[in-house]
């Protein structure tokens, strides 16, 4: 999501991408000790050659071996087989010749069969509690696993799966209630309202299976897999976090569970077959109460700023203004009772973090793996799992100016434990190490590990660390203890199945100055080598007038290799694989080439497939006076394949080899207002799930601007649009892309 909600939508301003990084880090073009001249960064990536860099174990491991990962090879040369999709603004997914699209699901439809059970029906009348069983709203990331006869994980499965999606946000004030949000002063006055919207949050699980026609895939509706987990579901808190005082609640005295996982924007997935989705804007839901600071310590004053939660906040959402059912009441992470065991000051820190979802088990709780830290998680992306290796999980935190984490187990993988749900996410996920990302303007980096041995972290001035339970739960505030690198706002990440490369997108940032402009706060940063240009884009917008978008308007994705191909590895060298730019900007703001057939901004989903195919989702604002948001297909090649570039602004960087037609293309645009974000492909490469959320976003239900998904097969539609789970496939069943 990457909308600022304004009060005409939304009950209090909030801009979900708000800056709480004071900024104090050192900039990275001043740590002048470490920088190297640029010759030399260049000659570093010569002696690694392309493919070497996980050795024959990895590449066998992704080939299909004995450790249970996906049994594509990966050993092919993949070329890109399609028509480039021109942009365009039609209310339409629009996808290549040859290929068609289907809809698998959208915004409350059912799940399941009986009572309260009713097809959609375009009016939001379905009841609150039906979105227990009914699909959620706003979808994102996504994953496919595919499913045995035997009703368990069989990773090569391409005909039967889970599909498991995150229901990022409820998009108001479209389609899910009669007539929008009732608010009245402020105050949710209809209570079933904020009910179905708790529910409409969180996570769907369906079955999806081919009929005999051939690739596309439906909804198996009253699977006993389905299953809907929402923002009041009671889940299990495991690692280092479990039993802290941060987490006690009236709920859970003990700290030990909490209710529901809120603003689930990427996602991730275990080689052990589990699903893990991640909480991104929870700011959305949470209030905190006038004068609660002064009943707070000075340190808790300090964390809940960092973290964006200043007191005297009304929560966007306003779901604590509903009654004083707990149901509602917990929404306030205020102080009202004598101890925190009486009330919800804590519930701030229930949310923020990466939770793990056995779809094989629908009996199975949810489990938030605080191990692997809290901040506004995107996703939590895999590197291949390698037997006899660590479980490596490279992580952002998607704020303008904050920070790439990774995650490295301490138990090394073992294919044994393919089909273990959470007992082998406990094994794999509750003991490891949590590192921030440092990058050098020399194109290496360092993996810093977030620790309370770390003397600059135990003896941060600016925050006293208690122990490695608050390390993790303020892992923010530990990034800025080691003067970790800010970043132009990270989103997904995808890991390279081939040569084990890393890749984030940094989808824009608009708090980028001039290199020779003075900051007027704090937050204001000059470009660095890693988030190098500064420039203005301006358009002339509808109504006549003029908009500027400054900074990185068009954003960029980086990548990395870690040092000797070890995933566990502390440094690594890295460059920018591609820039997000109009064809028509200036060579100095696209860096990368880009012509007509691959022009995009705002890079944000990102998905390397079964085969190593990279796919590119796009959440803009920037470019959208010409083109709906969009998906494009990549072949990328490798870190080094580039060299020195100036940005525009005048910074120096190091960029990958400009985009060809050959190697970026353009696969599908969307309807109307929407972002394209999440992204699976069957193991065989023949079915493409893909997630449009919120068409339509900057209309109204009396002056509506989308009517997809209905719009897809019917021009004349009047229905409201809604988010949807799209299905694309060839029309001769071939493989999809290449
Ligand atoms: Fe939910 Fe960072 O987009
Ligand atoms: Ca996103
Ligand atoms: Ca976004």
């Amino acid at each position: 999501m990457n909308h600022s909600i304004t009060p005409a939508d939304e009950p209090n301003g909030y801009d979900d991408n708000e800056i709480v990084n004071p900024g104090a880090n050192p900039h990275m073009n001043e740590l002048l000790a470490a920088r190297l001249s640029r010759r030399q960064a260049l000659k570093g990536y010569v002696g690694v050659a392309a493919g070497a860099l996980l050795g024959t174990s990895a590449l066998s491991a992704c080939g299909g071996g004995d450790d249970g990962t996906s049994g594509t090879a990966t050993s092919q040369a993949l070329s890109l087989a399609f028509t480039a999709v021109d942009k365009n603004k039609k209310d339409l997914v629009t996808v290549p010749a040859g290929y068609q699209v289907s809809i698998l699901h959208a915004l409350g439809d059912p799940l399941h069969y009986g009572d309260d059970m009713a097809s959609w029906k375009d009016d939001g009348s379905e009841s609150a509690a039906s979105y227990n069983r009914r699909i959620g709203d706003g979808h994102d990331g996504m994953y496919y696993f595919g499913l045995s006869e035997a009703g368990a994980y069989q990773a090569d499965r391409s005909d039967r799966g889970l599909l498991c999606v995150n229901h990022e946000y409820v998009v108001g004030p479209y389609a899910l209630h009669a007539n929008g949000r009732t608010i009245v002063n402020n105050v949710r006055t209809v209570a079933a309202e904020v009910e179905k919207e708790i529910y409409a949050h969180g996570v769907s699980v369906c079955e999806v299976k081919r009929g005999s026609s051939g690739t596309a895939m439906s909804m198996v509706r009253g699977s006993r897999f389905n299953r809907r987990i929402t923002s009041a579901t009671e889940m299990d808190i495991a690692g280092p976090v479990r039993g802290s005082a941060l987490l006690v609640t009236k709920f859970s005295p003990t700290g030990v569970k909490t209710r529901g996982t809120n603003n689930n924007c990427a996602n991730g997935y275990t080689p052990w077959g589990t699903y893990l989705t991640c909480e991104e804007n929870y700011l959305n839901v949470l209030a905190r109460a006038a004068g609660d600071n002064a009943k707070r310590s000075a340190k808790e004053v300090t964390a809940l700023t960092r973290y964006g939660l200043p007191e005297n906040r009304r929560s966007p959402y306003l779901w604590d203004t509903a009654g004083s059912d707990d149901l509602f009441a917990r929404w306030t992470s205020s102080v009202t009772g004598a101890a925190a065991a009486e009330d919800y000051r804590n519930v701030f820190n229930t949310f923020g973090w990466v939770v793990e979802i056995d779809p094989f088990n629908p009996e199975s709780a949810p489990v938030k793996r605080t191990a692997l830290g809290r901040f506004n998680h995107e996703g939590a992306w895999p590197a291949p799992a390698v037997a006899g290796q660590p479980i490596v999980i490279y992580m952002g935190d998607d704020s303008r100016n904050e920070y790439i984490y990774k995650y490295v187990s301490k138990a090394l993988w073992d294919a044994k434990d393919v089909g273990g749900g959470v007992a082998a996410g406990a094994k794999y996920l509750d003991d490891g190490k949590l590192y921030v990302a440092k990058f050098n303007a020399d194109g290496s980096g360092q993996w810093i590990e977030l620790s309370i041995d770390n003397p600059a972290i135990k003896g941060y001035a600016k925050y006293s660390f208690a122990d490695q339970a608050d390390v993790v739960t303020h892992a923010r505030l530990a990034g800025d203890a080691v003067a970790a690198t800010m970043m132009d706002r990270p989103e997904w990440g995808a890991v390279n199945p081939r040569n084990g490369e890393a890749y984030m997108t940094l989808t824009n940032n608009s708090n980028r100055i001039a290199p020779t402009a003075t900051a007027t706060s704090s937050s204001q940063l000059k470009p660095d080598a890693a988030n190098p240009r500064y420039y203005e884009d301006s358009y002339t917008k509808a109504d006549g007038t003029t908009a500027v978008n400054k900074g990185n308007p068009n954003g960029h994705i980086v990548r990395w290799r870690e040092a000797g191909g070890s995933v566990a590895a502390t440094s690594f060298n890295w460059d920018v694989y591609l820039f997000g730019a109009q064809a028509d900007a200036p060579a100095d703001v696209n860096l990368s080439g880009l012509t007509a057939v691959n022009d995009f901004s705002s890079p944000d989903g990102l998905y390397f497939d079964p085969r190593g195919l990279l796919w590119i989702q796009t959440d803009d604002g920037a470019y959208t006076d010409v083109t709906n948001c969009m998906m494009l297909a990549a072949v990328p090649g490798q870190v080094g394949d580039g060299g020195a570039a100036t940005a525009a602004g005048g910074t120096a960087t190091v960029k990958g080899a400009n985009a060809t037609p050959d190697t970026v293309r353009r696969f599908l645009v969307g309807p109307v207002e929407c972002e394209i974000t999440g992204i699976a492909v069957t193991p065989d490469g023949r079915t493409l799930f893909v997630n449009v959320q919120h068409p339509g976003e900057d209309g109204s239900l009396t002056a509506p601007t989308s009517h997809w998904p209905d719009s897809q097969a019917n021009a004349a539609s009047t229905r409201r649009p809604r988010s949807a789970t799209v299905v694309v496939t060839r029309t001769d069943g071939g493989t999809v892309g290449v």
